[in-house]
């Protein structure tokens, strides 16, 4: 029985899901919530020196198929030793990135069937699926200059083309069609009050419950 709830956020490169995530948690903190921020791939020892060989844009070899198990791995781990715990804890799982990244990047990026990915990734999630995954949508080639203007290094994907992260951003609004009630797509090209404002929105079904069992604790 998973008692917490595990909320996932998904989008490009520089969508500006990492600060919302804060902002998210942040303001759960302030309301007595239990919150445990990860993020894919890492969140482990284990799951961030898979990361460091998946990101390190010294790897141009690195094939899509052994790309997409090494993600898989990351996320096994990730899994088993981080998210399920939380959740049986009661905690509520803010995590950066999850299953749809992979069918994002690996299945509409690279060109790898969704099918197979969606079968090397049953050992990984265990079963698990989101309460509720949260797209950050925002216009493509925005999010890498963005990254560009920050200054940081730039990782193996984030070099790839823009017609890639193009087919990313498109790939994860195909995702959410297939399953509406568990997406909740958030036009990120505004300001990161009213983001977060329809984030909180978007979130008040799943949290109500937690909220309920937490003040009559
Ligand atoms: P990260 O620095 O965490 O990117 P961001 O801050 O944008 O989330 O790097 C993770 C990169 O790995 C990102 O470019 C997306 C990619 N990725 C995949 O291609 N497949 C996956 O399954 C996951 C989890 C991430």
């Amino acid at each position: 029985m998973m008692k917490g709830k595990f909320i996932v956020f998904e989008g490009i490169d520089g969508s500006g899901k990492t600060t919302q995530l804060k902002l998210l948690g942040d303001q759960l903190q302030q309301q007595g919530l239990p919150v445990l921020y990860t993020r894919e791939p890492g969140g482990t020892r284990i799951g961030d020196a898979i990361r460091g060989i998946l990101l390190n844009p010294a790897h141009s070899e690195l094939v899509p198929r052994a790309e997409a198990l090494l993600y898989a791995a990351a996320r096994a781990q990730h899994v088993a030793q981080v998210v399920k715990p939380a959740l049986a804890s009661g905690t509520i799982v803010l995590c950066d990135r999850f299953l749809d990244s992979s069918l994002a990047y690996q299945g509409f990026g690279r060109g790898m069937d969704i099918g197979l990915l969606e079968s090397i990734n049953e050992p990984a999630t265990d079963g698990l699926v989101p309460d509720l995954t949260i797209i950050l949508s925002f216009f493509t080639g925005d999010g890498i200059d963005r990254i560009k203007r920050s200054g940081r290094p730039i990782d193996r994907i984030e070099r790839e083309a823009g017609t890639f992260h193009m087919r990313v951003g498109a790939g994860y609004l195909t995702l959410a069609q297939r399953d509406p009630g568990r997406y909740s797509i958030i036009n990120a090209n505004r300001s990161e009050e009213w983001v977060h404002n329809d984030i909180m929105a978007a979130l008040e079904g799943v949290l109500g419950e937690i909220s309920q069992r937490n003040n009559r604790a």
